[in-house]
Parts: structure tokens; C-alpha cells; sequence
């Protein structure tokens, strides 16, 4: 219901932009369905000429541009045109480098093209969750261990493998979360969403600062000056497997810097998961971006070293300092909800 005691436009700006209907048609693909609506646009479920499945991401920023249900093309105020332009032209820029890049482990792009005044990517569309839902659902279950180990290491060997061939490209992919990384039913771990993504190892032309998930975001992203690089992904990478061990995202780095309970939380997982993920983890999230590895080689390394895994389990008096510490948190409150995965914010 319009409400007459408030301008339009305002009205307008709290309503998501509706997505395009069913059987709509663009640049020759037919839109079937609606997969997902985030902050940057909509993600289609669509079939091609062929009639085979792709997926296909609008550029349709819901705090720039309004949708009418129906309507093909976005409304912009035009105060907001100029950054509407400067999103659309970076979102152009990353389909640009994306299909650059051919990998298993990376989402691949089939095409992107402008039309009704924004832009879209076709990309191979893909069966299955994301590891987001895996976790979540493992989570349910209440079992001791999320993940096996074998899994984890397996799925980071892959996801490492994609990663490192972006890095190649000199791309950065900055949102690395497990909502962003998908599970494919025949088993593959694709690397998706390069929404966060910029070509910031060059550092030409405007550079904006990209949004950030708390949890998985490096230290460095929450400073202007902090200089991004391999390492600031890898410290997501650390996050993700935290999170497939723990079943939550570990505590955000300005958390961290504050109080440090990381080890901590690490240690209860000792027995559980060997020595030698834990180091790994503690390796990769080290709040001093040269303390960790510096290129996915490196990491690659470590998370394949093949032999005997060390498990140090607890001592008595270990576990009952433990308890003890799950039960009241230092300043007398009780420990907090975990942040959800999805939770994205800007700085
Ligand atoms: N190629 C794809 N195939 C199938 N589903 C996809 C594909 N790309 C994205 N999705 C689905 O759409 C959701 C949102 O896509 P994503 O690229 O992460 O955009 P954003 O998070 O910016 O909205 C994903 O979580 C996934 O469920
Ligand atoms: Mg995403």
C-alpha cells in the first residue's frame, strides 16, 4: 500500500526490486526462475537456444535501482545514476576477467552482455548446494565432528586449486565464505560469486573497498590502508575450514584483536581433528597478514603433506578449564550467538 504521508522515492527504495518473470527473454535465454536475490542483483535459473540450464546474474544493486513487477528495465533517481554506472562498469570489468579463467573449481563464465540498461553474466549452471548449506545441515545433526578431516582436506585441495589460478589472473576474490563456495553433486567444490572480486593487484582506476562478511574477512579489509593480497583470501580460507570444523564462523578479526580466543576454540578440537589441521588454520588466520602463507602454494603445501597426523588430545585439567570457560565468558556473560555466515556488511 503506497503511503501518502511519504515521498515516493523513499517508499520505492524499501522494496526490493522485483526480479524478472518467468519466460521473460534475454540476449536469447529464457529465464525460468528465480534462483536467489542479494544485495548486488538476481541470480536466474534459465535455459539457453538449446534449452540447457545456465544461470544468469543480474546487475540490480536493491539500494540503487527500483523494478516495478513486470517491467524489464531497472528505475535509478538520478542522484544515484553516477554510482549506478560505476557498479554496472566494475560488474561489466569482473565478467571481463572471470572469463578469462577456465578451472574446474571456478565458476565459468558463458557469456555477459548489456541489455535493459544493466548487465548480465551467463554462467554454466550448477547442481547442487552451497557449503554454507552443508554446514548448516551437519550443524542440525549435533554430531562431535562437522566434517570428517579426509573431506575437508579434499574440498580446500580443490577450492585451493581454483583460488590459485584467480591469483594467477591477479584478481583477488575477497568474499570468500562458505556461501560462496558450491557443492556440486558430482562432488566438486566451484568457487563462486566474484561480486567482492577487483582487479586490486594492478591498483588502476578508482578503487573501491569491498564488502566484507564478518568472520572471514582479514583484518587488513577493515583498513583503508591494509594492503590486500593472496594472503587476505587465505585468511578466509582458514575461516571456511574453521567453520566446517566448528559448524560457525570463528569470531570477526576486530573481535579477535580485542580479545583473542582463537587458540582457545582450537583446542577443544584437538583429538578431534589432528595437530596438524589445527596449526594449519591457526596458520592461515593470523591477524599479521605476514605471518601467514604468502601464495595458496605455499598453503597448498602444508594441506597435503601426506603422513602420520598427530592428535594431541586434552588433559583432565585441560577439559575442566575448559568447561569452566564455556560456562562464563571472562566478563561474566554468557558466550554469544555466532554471527551468521551470511551477514555482509560494509565498512
Ligand atoms: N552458476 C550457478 N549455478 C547454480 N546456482 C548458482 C550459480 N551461481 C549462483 N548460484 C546461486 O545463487 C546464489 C547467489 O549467488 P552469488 O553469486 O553468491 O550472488 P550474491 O551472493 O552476490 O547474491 C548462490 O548461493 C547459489 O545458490
Ligand atoms: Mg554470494
Amino acid at each position: 500500500m503506497p503511503n501518502p504521508g511519504k515521498p515516493a522515492h523513499t517508499i520505492m527504495s524499501k522494496t526490493k526490486p522485483a526480479p524478472l518473470a518467468a519466460n521473460t527473454e534475454i540476449g536469447g535465454y529464457r529465464v525460468v526462475r528465480k534462483i536467489s536475490a542479494g544485495g548486488f542483483g538476481v541470480v536466474y535459473l534459465a535455459l539457453d537456444a538449446q534449452d540447457q540450464k545456465v544461470a544468469i546474474k543480474e546487475f540490480l544493486p536493491a539500494s540503487l535501482a527500483t523494478r516495478e513487477p513486470g517491467a524489464l528495465l531497472p528505475q535509478v533517481q538520478p542522484e544515484k545514476l553516477s554510482l549506478y554506472r560505476l557498479g554496472l562498469k566494475s560488474f561489466f570489468e569482473e565478467g571481463r576477467a572471470l572469463a578469462q579463467i577456465s578451472h574446474a573449481s571456478v565458476v565459468s563464465v558463458l557469456n555477459f552482455f548489456r541489455e535493459n540498461e544493466t548487465v548480465y553474466l551467463v554462467m554454466n549452471y550448477l547442481e547442487g548446494a552451497t557449503l554454507q548449506d552443508f554446514i548448516l545441515c551437519a550443524r542440525s545433526l549435533k554430531a562431535a565432528k562437522v566434517f570428517r578431516e579426509s573431506t575437508i582436506r579434499s574440498l580446500f585441495d580443490e577450492v585451493l586449486r581454483g583460488l590459485r589460478i584467480v591469483h594467477q589472473h591477479k584478481m583477488l576474490h575477497l568474499d570468500i565464505k562458505p556461501a560462496n563456495i558450491f557443492v556440486t553433486d558430482d562432488d566438486r567444490a566451484v568457487l563462486i560469486d566474484f561480486g567482492a572480486a577487483r582487479e586490486v593487484l594492478t591498483k588502476e582506476g578508482n578503487f573501491i573497498r569491498p564488502m566484507y562478511t564478518p568472520g572471514f574477512a582479514a583484518p587488513e579489509m577493515y583498513r583503508r590502508d591494509g594492503a590486500l593480497g593472496p594472503w587476505t583470501d587465505i585468511y578466509a580460507i582458514g575461516a571456511c575450514i574453521y567453520a566446517c570444523m566448528q559448524g560457525h564462523p570463528p569470531k570477526d578479526a576486530p573481535h579477535r584483536i580485542e580479545k583473542e580466543r582463537l587458540p582457545a576454540a582450537l583446542a577443544r578440537l584437538r583429538g578431534i581433528y589432528s595437530d596438524d589441521l589445527i596449526e594449519l588454520v591457526t596458520w592461515c588466520m593470523a591477524l599479521d597478514p605476514l605471518a601467514r602463507p604468502q601464495s595458496v602454494f605455499a598453503l597448498q603445501k602444508e594441506l597435503g603433506r601426506a603422513g602420520e597426523r598427530r592428535y594431541t588430545r586434552l588433559s583432565v585439567s585441560e577439559r575442566m578449564r575448559m568447561q569452566f570457560d564455556t560456562l562464563v565468558s571472562p566478563d561474566g556473560r554468557r558466550i554469544e550467538r555466532p554471527a551468521r555466515a551470511d551477514e555482509t556488511v560494509r565498512p
